[in-house]
């Protein structure tokens, strides 16, 4: 499938992570029948996959401690699956996912990544997955209710959980004054991707043929790889800059790098 590049770049600024739904807002067949489209099409590498479950969520999710990270009346939920065997599964799947909740937004649904607290078992059993798949993360998609209520906005710390690090203190290589137009574009779209608890686990290189994503490796894992959170970090990079006009290619590298988007010439 080809990427909707301005669709889902519009969709970046929109898309914040939402754990509450509006149980009265059910979606309507033709949203649903979009939501498993894009689900089986946007599948750009062969070892990662999402799948769409249209039954309520409740018992696929646990909160963390107390009501931290829990997700209430979801009306369905994604499954994104990996191939272990893959030596990038983490970054292939974190690409993929976000790409399908980029489109979840454009559609006006909101989403959550959400990779720790879920009941793994149930739903592997739900959508099947082979002895080399592992589900590595899941969202909950649905209406989110209107607006935040105080338990939803005392979890994610009054809001201060979609604040991002300023690029200054992610980006090295060619100094800013040096940078085509697409490369600030780019980088900021990829500044805005979220991560488990917000770790913003990346930094990046600007050079003079491409862009290259590296791991932080310092910090607390929470049992949920840095990589996947750089996958989705890299779908956010490629989209603005094609929407930007430049099209290029990743190349995945060994850690502590992730990947090059190497421009085309
Ligand atoms: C890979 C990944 C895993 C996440 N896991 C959880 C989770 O287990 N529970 C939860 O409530 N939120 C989870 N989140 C959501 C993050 O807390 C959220 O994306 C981050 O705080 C940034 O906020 P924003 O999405 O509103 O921009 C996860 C996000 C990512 C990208």
């Amino acid at each position: 499938m080809e990427i909707p590049f301005s669709r889902w770049h519009l969709a970046i600024d929109k898309r914040r992570s939402r754990r509450h739904f509006d149980a009265k807002l059910p979606m309507a067949p033709e949203i649903v029948a979009a939501l498993d489209r894009v689900c089986n099409r946007f599948a750009p590498f062969p070892g990662a996959r999402s799948c769409l479950v249209t039954e309520s969520a409740k018992r696929v999710f646990r909160g963390i401690i107390g009501g931290y990270g829990k997700v209430k009346d979801a009306p369905a939920f994604i499954a994104f699956v990996g191939n272990m065997d893959d030596p990038f599964v983490q970054e292939k799947v974190g690409y993929t996912g976000e790409g399908i909740i980029l489109e979840a937004t454009a559609l006006g649904l909101s989403t959550c990544w959400v990779a720790g607290f879920f009941k793994r078992e149930i739903v592997t059993s739900i959508i099947g997955v082979s002895n080399k798949e592992r589900v590595l993360a899941i969202t909950p998609v649905g209406y989110a209710r209107e607006s935040e209520q105080w338990e939803e906005r005392l979890m994610t710390g009054f809001g201060r959980s979609h604040n991002r690090l300023a690029l200054p203190k992610l980006v090295r290589g060619l100094p800013r004054e040096t940078w085509p137009g697409w490369v600030n574009v780019s980088l900021e779209a990829a500044r805005l991707a979220p991560s488990a608890v917000n770790r913003q686990p990346w930094s990046f290189e600007v050079q003079d043929d491409g862009i290259t994503i590296s791991v932080r490796t310092r910090g607390p894992g929470f049992n949920v790889s840095k990589r996947l959170d750089c996958g989705i970090a890299m779908l956010h990079l490629e989209v603005a800059a094609v929407d930007s006009d430049c099209k290029g290619e990743w190349g995945f590298l060994p850690s502590p790098q992730v990947a090059k988007f190497k421009i085309r010439s």
